[in-house]
């Protein structure tokens, strides 16, 4: 079955084709980067105004890529939410309204399912149950998942999510935004150990986190070497990202030994960190973990993770209907 994805929930605009819930025939993303680049952070209305002008020309390549037309596609997955709304509003009202002129099946799927089932888009998929660690400019939590539509939430950030965490250091460090990519690159050349961060475990027990207090030693230690700091920016990105990196990997991998699970999928924008696929991956093959990563490319917000998992809702008929309407939350 060939799905089409949406997906809008915050500044990408995407399209793409996935059969069977795997197989990929054509994801495009149209990333709004350079539009919310100047004022630091996603600016929700512009945002909407340009999925509006995205959506007709990324689908419209989406087939191009996929050598579809719109008659090859049997049923359509739109992101429902979490996200912004006005975003929202633009894939879901567009994706509803293709599907009824197409006469069509479509579901509304959760963009966070999209990102927990993204690893069966890769070859070699993990077996149920798994862990998932979502990590992402919007979430950070870990998931006991036993079916494609079904996901136990074993812990969640308190405060930032460590995409947040990321951006804002690196905005602090006048790297930009998005600063994730940023302080991965420039951490490379960094030495972790220079300067020692805070590692935020709250209560060892528990699977939240907090990466308030870390973002806050960041600060104070820019402010108390007013001088220095500008040399030391790689060795502060690595002891940053060191920093909030163990206790992400130290916390999948306790989950996995409570659940007895011997898979861990490690995915969202984050998930593309160069140091925490090496990191999850290595801590976690010490104790016979195996860890499942998605190409770079599927990490980010995607359409084709909306197709895959869209795929299983169907199938489970989960159908939905005209009267339907996004959500900004979960619940
Ligand atoms: O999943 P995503 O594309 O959007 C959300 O749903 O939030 O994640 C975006 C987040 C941003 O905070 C960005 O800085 C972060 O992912 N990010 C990274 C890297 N690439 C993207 N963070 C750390 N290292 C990276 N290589
Ligand atoms: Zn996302």
């Amino acid at each position: 079955m060939n799905i089409l994805g949406i997906e809008s929930s915050c500044d990408e605009t995407a399209a793409a084709v996935v059969k069977d819930g795997r197989f990929i025939q054509a994801t495009v993303v149209a990333s709004q980067i350079q539009v919310h680049h100047r004022y630091g952070g996603v600016v929700p209305e512009l945002a909407s105004r340009k999925h509006i002008e995205a959506i007709v020309p990324v689908l419209d390549q989406a087939l191009i890529e996929a050598r579809m037309s719109l008659r090859d596609i049997e049923a359509i997955a739109v992101t429902r939410g979490p996200g912004l709304v006005g975003a929202l509003l633009v894939g879901f009202s567009f994706a509803k309204s293709l599907a009824y002129a197409l006469g069509i099946p479509w579901v509304g799927v959760n963009h966070l399912a999209g990102h927990i089932n993204s690893v069966f888009l890769e070859p070699d998929p993990p077996a149920f149950p798994y862990i998932a660690i979502l990590v992402s400019g919007g979430h950070t939590s870990i998931y006991y998942v036993t079916d494609h539509t079904a996901a136990e939430l074993m812990g969640q950030t308190r405060d930032d999510a460590v995409g947040e965490a990321f951006d804002k250091v690196a905005k602090m460090l006048g790297l930009g935004y998005p600063g994730g990519g940023v302080i991965d690159r420039l951490a490379r050349d960094g030495d972790s150990a220079k300067i020692n961060f805070p590692r935020s475990y709250l209560n060892k027990s528990t699977f939240d986190f907090s990466f308030s207090g870390i973002k806050t030693a960041v600060l104070r230690y820019i402010t108390n070497h007013p001088q220095e700091f500008e040399e030391q920016i790689p060795d502060i990105a690595a002891g940053f990202q060191e920093s909030v990196l163990e206790v992400l990997s130290y916390k999948a991998i306790r989950a996995a030994a409570e659940k007895g699970c011997d898979r861990i999928a490690l995915v969202g924008g984050v998930a593309a960190n160069s140091r925490l696929r090496e990191k999850l991956s290595g801590d976690a093959g010490v104790k016979g973990i195996r860890v499942h990563i998605p190409a770079i490319h599927l990490c980010g917000d995607n359409a084709a993770m909306i197709a895959g998992v869209g795929y299983h809702y169907l199938k489970a008929g989960m159908i939905s209907e005209l009267r339907d309407d996004v959500f900004s939350r979960s619940k």
